[in-house]
């Protein structure tokens, strides 16, 4: 039975992360569970079961970080992060968190002594442009934004103190996770969540990318059940470097509205509109096919099809 420790408990994935673990919680698979955020929306909640543990707080914060770790986690989710747009607008902060906040975390796990498994969420961010022609699991990573190339170290890092035997690490990179809420600084590629989002509930959406423009997605459940696997994973099945890219959906924006169509009816495709934004696709909307035999091979999957992925992120 594990302790675990998620940071990040209250964004858009811990939530959901955290939604689950409390399920396991429940069903006597954990110990207990500590949510390390900012602060949470329902600050006010009172959990029912004392073995939820909510600690509201920076974790470059000696202190919280002393807080969040006591009794020692044996299992860690880092999902705290500054993400893509925020990273990029503010690049002091992104360093702040993504990195400096990440060694403080390992460090803490360090000294404790007690080797954790510990699972980091990177980023397809790790990759830049001019994007390669395929990408597999020999593709090495060379990111142009400051998300992908701290998202980078995160990994490094993380290799290191593993090889150290001082954490048992796993980081996977994530495709784009739908349907993210809109967030004034959400991801670069929050469109895609957009788009689903607006033409599941009726409304218009103006598309910054054209129809051709390509996406890797996963859902919100599909990207959750990664997760937790890459914590259950034998160590010594882990790939060198202990770092790989999760499956994904490889779709174009006309595909996907394709398929919400075929879900809600004719009427979608009236209601986008294609604007493409300049220098957006270079980045982000020219995702080329994907292998992934490390993940593959681990067992990990994706939605299967567009139309289980749109259900999956819609919820239903
Ligand atoms: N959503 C995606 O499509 C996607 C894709 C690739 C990678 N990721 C990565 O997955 C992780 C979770 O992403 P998300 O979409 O849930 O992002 P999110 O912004 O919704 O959640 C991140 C959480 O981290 C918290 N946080 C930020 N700084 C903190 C600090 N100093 N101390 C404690 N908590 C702090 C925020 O308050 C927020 O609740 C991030 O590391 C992100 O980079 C997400």
């Amino acid at each position: 039975m594990s302790r675990v420790l998620v940071t990040g408990a209250d964004g858009y994935i811990g939530r959901a992360v955290s939604a689950r673990l409390e399920e396991r919680l429940q069903a006597g698979e954990l110990e207990s569970l500590t949510l390390l955020d900012l602060g949470f929306q329902n600050e006010g909640a009172v959990f029912a079961d004392e073995r939820v543990l909510r600690i509201s707080g920076d974790m470059g914060d000696a202190a919280v970080l002393a807080r969040a770790t006591s009794p020692a986690p044996s299992v860690v989710f880092h999902l705290a992060g500054i993400i893509s747009r925020q990273a990029e607008d503010d690049f002091a902060l992104g360093l702040q968190v993504n990195v400096i906040g990440t060694i403080a975390l390992f460090e803490r796990l360090r000294l404790l002594g007690r080797r954790p498994v510990v699972v980091c969420s990177s980023s397809i961010g790790v990759y830049g442009t001019p994007l390669p022609e395929a990408i597999d699991d020999r593709t090495p990573p060379a990111p142009t934004l400051s998300y992908g190339a701290e998202k980078l170290m995160m990994e490094i890092l993380l290799a290191e103190y593993s090889r150290r035997g001082w954490l048992d690490g796993r980081t996977v990179r994530l495709p784009t996770v739908v349907a993210r809420p809109t967030s004034a600084n959400g991801a670069l590629s929050s469109f895609a969540s957009d788009l689903i989002r607006e033409l599941a509930q009726g409304r218009h959406y103006t598309c910054p990318i054209g129809p051709e423009g390509s996406m890797w997605l996963l859902s919100l459940p599909a990207c959750v059940a990664s997760l937790l696997r890459a914590a259950d994973v034998a160590a010594d099945r882990l790939p060198a470097g202990r770092a790989w890219n999760l499956p994904a959906l490889r779709a174009g924006a006309g595909e996907i509205v394709e398929a919400l169509r075929r879900r809600f009816g004719a009427a979608v495709a009236d209601r986008v509109r294609y604007q493409p934004v300049p220098g957006m696709r270079a980045q982000l909307a020219q995702w080329p096919p994907l292998s992934t035999g490390i993940a593959d091979g681990l067992g990990f999957r994706h939605d299967g099809d567009l139309d289980t992925l749109i259900d999956n992120a819609l919820g239903h």
